[in-house]
C-alpha cells in the first residue's frame, strides 16, 4: 500500500513508525518529513502548508491512502483538494477542521450540542471585552479564536493582564486575523486529559487517554509550551455519575477504570458533537482530539482539535496494538469503523514519552546544533520532531521540540526513569527536558498504595 504523509514532527514519526509495524510492506511517502521518518519513508520537501505542490505530489504518485498529521493543512482544506482530485484522504475537510480553526464555532457547536464546557462570551471589541472580563472576575481565560500555533490562550490572573490580552489581541492584533475575535471564558479548575478518537463521522474509536505537560520545567512551572511530554494511560479521572469525581486508583487494573471515562466522554461530548456536525453538513471523519478538564461538575471540554496530539500521539501509538492503517484507509474511503471494538487492542504497559527542546523554546529556539542520539535500549523509541541535516550530514536541532522519547514499561515508573535517562544522555548544546512527566499518576499511585 502506497501511503502519503503530510507533516514532518514527532506525531507523524510516529505515525510512520506505526504504520511501518502495522504493514511493512507500505511504501511510505513524507512531506516534509524528516531524518527520522526517513528511515521510514521517502521524504519529499514539500512543506506541509503548501497545498497546491502536495495535491501535484499526490497526483504524481497517486497514493492509495494521504494521512494528514498537522491541522495547519487542514485547515487550508487540503482534505477537499485531495478528494476533489480523486485521492482518498484522511483528516476533515475544511468546514470540519473549524471545529479547531475557530474557537467561537466550536464554542457554538458545543452549545448547540449541549456538551459541557466552559461558559464563554465572543468579542471583536476591546471595550466589551472588558467589560466581559469585569463580568466573569478572574482568573479569566482570554482565546484567540483562529490558529494561533499554541499561543492564543491567556490566562489571566488579574483584571490588568486579562485587559492586557484584549488589547494585544483586538487593538495591536498581535495574531494577525486569528485574534480579531476572541472568548472571554470562564476559568476551569480540575485536571487535563487528553482524549483521542478516530471517527468515520458517525462511528469512534478511542485510543488511550493521555495526559500532556505544557509547562517548560519540573513541577509545571516556567512559560506555557507545545506540550514538553505525554504519558499513557491516564488512569484516575474517573467521573462516576456526571457530578462527582472518584480519584480512586488501581494500579495494575485493567483498562475498566479509563474504559468508564471514555465511555462516559463517548455518550456526553463525542456522539453529540459528530450528530451536530452532520447536522450541519459538516461530517467530521478523521481524528478527534477532545482536551477535557475533569472537574467537580464532570468532564468539561476545553478544546477539540481536528487532528491527532502532539505529543500524546507518541505515547499513545507504541501503546496501540490493533493496526491503524486499515482503520484510516476505511476511513479515508467513506467507509465505517466497527464501534465497541477496541478493549483488548492495547499492550498492557505505560509509556512516558519527554520531549527534548532546543536552546531558547519556547522562544526563539536555536536551531543547527549538532545533535548526538546514543543507541536506544530496549523499549524507547526516538521520535524526532525538529531535526534536520546540515550540509556535513549530521543530525541537528531544526526547530523547538527536536525530540521525543518515548519508553514503553510494564510499569509508570521504569516508563518515566527509562525515558528521562534517554532524554539525559542526548547531546547537544542548550538541551532542555523535563524529568517528571506523568509525575500526576505517580502521586495519586502512591497515594493508593
Ligand atoms: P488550548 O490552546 O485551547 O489548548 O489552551 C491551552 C491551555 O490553556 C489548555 O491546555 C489549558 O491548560 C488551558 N485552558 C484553556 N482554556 C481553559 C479554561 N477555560 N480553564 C482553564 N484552563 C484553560
Ligand atoms: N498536545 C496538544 C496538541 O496537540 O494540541
Amino acid at each position: 500500500m502506497k501511503v502519503l504523509l503530510v507533516g514532518g514532527g514527532g506525531r507523524e514519526h510516529a505515525l510512520a513508525w506505526k504504520f511501518k509495524q502495522d504493514d511493512p510492506a507500505a511504501e511510505l511517502i513524507a512531506a516534509p518529513g524528516n531524518p527520522g521518518i526517513a528511515e521510514y519513508a521517502r521524504c519529499v520537501p514539500i512543506a506541509a502548508t503548501d497545498i497546491d505542490a502536495l495535491v501535484a505530489l499526490a497526483n504524481h504518485e497517486r497514493p492509495a491512502l494521504t494521512v494528514i498529521g498537522p491541522e495547519a493543512p487542514l485547515a487550508l482544506g487540503l482534505v477537499d483538494r485531495l478528494r476533489a482530485a480523486g485521492h482518498p484522504a484522511f483528516g476533515p475537510t475544511r468546514s470540519a477542521a473549524e471545529i479547531e480553526s475557530s474557537k467561537v464555532f466550536a464554542k457554538q457547536l458545543m452549545a448547540d450540542a449541549g456538551v459541557p464546557t466552559a461558559r464563554a462570551e465572543r468579542h471583536t471589541d476591546a471595550a466589551a471585552a472588558k467589560r466581559a472580563v469585569r463580568d466573569f472576575g478572574t482568573p479569566v481565560v482570554i482565546k484567540a479564536s483562529g490558529l494561533a500555533a499554541g499561543k492564543g490562550v491567556i490566562i489571566a490572573d488579574s483584571t490588568a493582564d486579562a485587559d492586557a490580552a484584549v488589547d494585544a489581541m483586538l487593538s495591536q492584533r498581535v495574531f494577525g486575523t486569528a485574534g480579531a475575535e476572541i472568548l472571554v471564558e470562564e476559568f476551569m479548575q480540575g485536571e487535563e486529559v487528553s482524549l483521542l478518537f478516530l471517527t468515520d463521522g458517525e462511528q469512534w474509536l478511542p485510543l488511550v487517554p493521555a495526559q500532556d505537560h505544557k509547562r517548560l520545567l519540573d513541577g509545571d512551572q516556567g512559560p506555557n509550551t507545545g506540550g514538553m511530554g505525554a504519558y499513557a494511560p491516564v488512569y484516575p479521572l474517573v467521573v462516576t455519575s456526571g457530578t462527582e469525581r472518584s480519584s480512586a486508583h488501581a494500579p495494575g487494573n485493567t483498562w475498566a477504570e479509563w474504559h468508564s471515562l471514555v465511555g462516559l466522554a463517548g455518550d456526553q461530548i463525542i456522539a453529540p458533537v459528530l450528530d451536530a456536525m452532520r447536522r450541519m453538513g459538516r461530517r467530521f471523519s478523521g481524528a478527534l482530539y477532545a482536551g477535557l478538564m475533569v472537574t467537580t461538575d464532570g468532564l468539561k471540554v476545553v478544546e477539540f482539535n481536528c487532528r491527532l496530539g502532539d505529543p500524546e500521539t507518541e505515547a499513545i501509538l507504541p501503546l496501540t496494538r490493533y493496526p491503524l492503517l486499515p482503520l484510516m484507509d476505511a476511513v479515508a474511503r467513506g467507509g465505517r469503523l466497527e464501534s465497541g471494538e477496541w478493549i483488548g487492542h492495547l499492550h498492557p504497559a505505560h509509556a512516558v514519552s519527554t520531549v527534548v527542546a532546543a536552546a531558547g523554546y519556547p522562544g526563539t529556539p536555536r536551531t543547527g546544533d549538532v545533535i548526538g542520539l546514543p543507541e536506544a535500549p530496549p523499549g524507547v523509541h526516538v521520535f524526532h520532531a525538529g531535526t534536520a541535516r546540515n550540509g556535513a550530514g549530521e543530525l541537528v536541532t531544526a526547530a523547538g521540540r527536536v525530540l521525543a522519547v518515548t519508553a514503553v514499561a510494564p510499569d509508570l515508573a521504569s516508563a518515566q526513569h527509562a525515558s528521562a535517562s534517554y532524554a539525559a544522555a542526548v547531546s547537544f548544546p542548550g538541551k532542555q527536558f523535563r524529568t517528571d512527566i506523568a509525575w500526576r499518576e505517580l502521586a495519586r499511585s502512591a497515594r493508593a498504595s
